[in-house]
């Protein structure tokens, strides 16, 4: 018998223990560990009448924002009734911050509004100080002179993890610098309806890769450990499945099959879960008959429970109002706030209407205050987590130094480079020859405006912007001259006149640049064709556009369109006429340089299609990851396929992928690994998107044709060949089964790269 063991066993268990003791003894000390947290959370909520309480769990719009309702002639004073809460004069809601009736509030855009309201906060008798939330989804867009990303559907198209960090990161430092310390952000909807306003605000139509963009910018906002007082909040939202409205509508029912569900919708949700989201946002629409703002099955068991989300849980704009007066669920507001409290919904947006309703529903004993404390237990913590309780103040003139800074322009820039997808490129036209074509017209509605910083966005500074006229009069050659017509700047109505003269003006010209496509900009209510609760029945480019495009191409010289929009455009005809259509998607501050810089092959066009463009409104649905039977009959008139697949986008140079090598046999806990070798067969330096593709050979329950399972952007130097290294883990090929049981089931798998496929076997 070995004597020496045990020593060596004992030894071994001391210097563990002994360890795991110091660990924990660390973790205690630490003011972020979680029993500190907890320990000051429950101490301070110990403390708390019920009104302190339900006061935790109320949100109101900033103060400002609600002076800009007020119609007087003289700016409101604290005596008058605000606009949008007519119960309240200005005075009487600054008093109830004063009470500690008040939690958060949203949409404040300055640093000095931010803190006048937290100073309101510091004289409550707790001092609990305030969260206030916006939406900074691509940058802090509604604050004035913020740097404006491209928005997430151009993010989406650059495929780069990295890069959204980055960018949720910068978001993050101008956001607190503002005086916010929350983003209703990132939006993990999976899109799959194209007629739906907000298709913009996804990351597309892959659950894969709007789950790893989710992921990536819950990170950049929150920071790797979870938010602290150099990063803010993110929501994830809007739980769940309102990207496929009945009818393309946004607030319309979602009608989805469990299978659905979880195979596509639940996804991104839970993969930012992992990431230690600290918000969710439930959705305006109903879920199968039940409304989201009142679906205890949805939030507790799905979203908690299984799930493991432990934040809070944030109503949308004053969806709980909506369970009475939309869904027609509850006969008042009372009951709508029982069901949505019990429902498990942590916090009210926003206004009055919540606070007594739900005071006396806990005095009535319908709401146990044990319920309360469960929802104001989260919403402390974010702000202990947040360092709120150190510093609510936002130091002035840190603004100054982080919004817009040089760094952040230039992420904007980079972003925009990538993003962009070309679509078409028949006999080459584009880079442009600036020899061939001396004379450049620039035209189209959205050729000079601010439509290139998509929705979430206030109108911005001039000087701050490079719309697609500027970027072209900027980039192009000395010895090329660049005219614009302006036909209106309209997205809904271009005049015949118009139109007549953007004809005769290309017919002169050596080639035309059009700028068509969509505006979302959000406070732009008398045009926008896209954005929130601007859905559309049709997907071909809105108002007189098409005509306009044909009227230019009829001019006989060559045209090339470049899309400024925020979903697909089913244009079917532009794109069977058109000789080079470029999808600049909305493509943030400093887009039109972007657009320029690889219409003159400054730049090297890398982005691909993060969703699929349909032909028309009647294509919706085209998705590339359907199941197998969704394509095997044909429409009888028509084409079926749509105009471009998922993970189109075209180069200026060549890639050749071969020698294909996979791990033939995996096991549970193990990983693929896929490695081919990317060549670089052109002329010219360019950036490939890699994406790996499954699919389950047979199965027990349907499975896509393919489905994203890993992505890789590399940089290739002509005639450059890099070997790349993708795993997919076994958990990843679980699929749903008639038990609605998430298993792997052993058998055979094909994995599509470029246009090699492979095999593999799961035991
Ligand atoms: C939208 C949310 C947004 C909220 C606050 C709602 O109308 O649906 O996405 O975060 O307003 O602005």
């Amino acid at each position: 018998m070995n004597r020496k063991l045990p020593i060596l066993e004992a030894v071994l268990l001391i210097t563990l223990t002994s360890a795991i003791a110091a660990r924990l003894a660390a973790e205690e000390e630490s003011p972020a560990s979680t029993a500190n947290l907890d320990r000051q959370v429950n101490a301070l909520l110990a403390r708390m009448t019920l009104e302190e309480k339900v006061g935790q769990m109320c949100q109101y719009v900033g103060i400002e924002r609600l002076k800009e309702d007020w119609k007087g002639e003289k700016p409101p004073t604290t005596s008058d009734q605000i606009p949008m809460y007519p119960d309240l004069t200005f005075g009487a809601l600054d008093n109830l911050v004063r009470q500690g009736k008040v939690s958060s509030f949203l949409h404040v855009t300055t640093p000095a509004e931010a803190n006048r309201l937290q100073s309101l906060a510091a004289q409550s008798r707790l001092k609990i100080p305030l969260i206030i939330g916006i939406d900074a989804i691509h940058g802090d867009g509604l604050v004035i002179g913020a740097t404006i990303y491209p928005a997430s559907l151009s993010l989406a198209s650059c495929f780069d993890e990295s890069l959204e960090e980055q960018i949720a990161s910068e978001t993050a430092q101008e956001t607190r610098a503002n005086g916010s310390q929350w983003t209703f952000a990132p939006n993990v909807d999976v899109a799959r309806d194209a007629r739906w306003g907000r298709t913009g605000e996804t990351f597309g139509e892959d659950p894969f890769l709007v789950g790893r963009l989710g992921m990536a910018a819950v990170r950049g906002l929150q920071g790797h450990d979870g938010p602290d007082a150099n990063h803010i909040l993110a929501c994830v939202k809007h739980a769940i499945a309102g990207s496929q409205p009945v009818n393309g509508l946004n607030f319309a029912p979602t009608d989805v099959s469990e299978h659905t569900l979880r195979g596509v919708f639940l996804p991104p949700y839970l993969a930012a879960f992992k990431e230690g989201v600290g918000s969710v946002m439930t959705a305006h629409h109903e879920l199968n008959g039940v409304p989201c703002h009142a679906n205890r099955w949805l939030i507790e068991d799905v979203l908690r429970r299984e799930g493991g989300f432990n934040g809070f849980v944030v109503s949308d704009w004053m969806d709980i109002e909506g369970l009475v007066g939309v869904h027609h669920v509850a006969a008042n507001q009372k009951e709508a706030v029982y069901h949505a409290i019990m429902g498990g919904v942590d916090m009210h947006m926003h206004g009055p209407g919540f606070f007594e309703p739900l005071i006396e529903l806990v005095k009535e004993g319908r709401i146990p205050e044990s319920r309360i404390d469960e929802s104001v237990r989260r919403i402390l913590r974010a702000k202990f987590k947040l360092g709120l309780f150190e510093q609510a103040q936002t130091p002035l003139g840190q603004a100054a130094e982080v919004t817009f800074s040089a760094a952040h322009q230039q992420t904007a820039l980079d972003a925009a480079r990538k993003g962009i997808v070309l679509l078409k490129n028949e006999q080459s036209l584009l880079p442009l020859d600036a020899k061939r074509f001396k004379h450049i017209l620039v035209t189209g509605p959205l050729a000079d405006t601010q439509a290139t910083l998509g929705d979430w966005v206030t109108p911005q500074p001039e000087q701050n912007i490079i719309t697609v006229l500027k970027g072209m009069k900027q980039i192009a050659p000395a010895d090329c001259e660049v005219s614009y017509y302006d036909c209106g700047s309209k997205a809904r109505t271009t005049k015949p006149e118009a139109i007549q003269e953007a004809a005769k003006q290309a017919a002169v010209a050596d080639l035309t640049v059009m700028v068509v496509g969509e505006n979302t900009m959000r406070f732009d209510y008398a045009d926008k064709t896209s954005g929130e609760e601007v859905d559309r029945s049709d997907i071909e480019l809105p108002g007189n556009q098409l005509a306009l495009v044909q009227a230019v191409v009829a001019s006989g010289k060559p045209v090339v369109v470049v899309l400024v929009n925020s979903r697909p455009i089913g244009s079917e005809w532009t794109m069977d006429h058109v000789p080079a259509v470029v999808e600049a998607w909305e493509p943030g501050c400093k887009g039109g340089q972007a657009v320029a810089e690889i219409l003159f092959g400054l730049v090297n066009p890398s982005g691909k299609l993060p969703i699929t463009i349909p032909r028309s409104a009647g294509h919706i649905q085209t998705i590339y990851n359907h199941m197998p039977s969704q394509n095997y009959r044909k429409y009888i008139l028509g084409k079926t396929e749509p105009l471009f697949w998922f993970g189109h986008g075209l180069s200026y140079t060549t890639f050749k992928y071969d020698n294909l090598r996979l791990t033939g046999k995996i096991k549970s806990g193990e990983n693929v690994t896929v490695t081919v070798d990317v060549t670089n067969t052109g002329k010219r330096a360019g950036d490939e998107v890699v994406l790996a593709f499954v699919h389950d050979v047979v199965s027990s329950t349907t499975t896509p044709v393919k489905s994203l399972q890993a992505f890789r952007r590399i940089s290739l130097a002509p005639g450059e060949k890099k070997t790349v290294e993708l795993t997919i883990a076994y958990d990843q090929l679980a699929l749903f089964n008639a038990q609605m049981k998430r298993v792997v089931e052993p058998g055979e798998f094909e994995v599509f790269i470029g246009d090699l496929i492979g095999k593999f076997t799961a035991l």
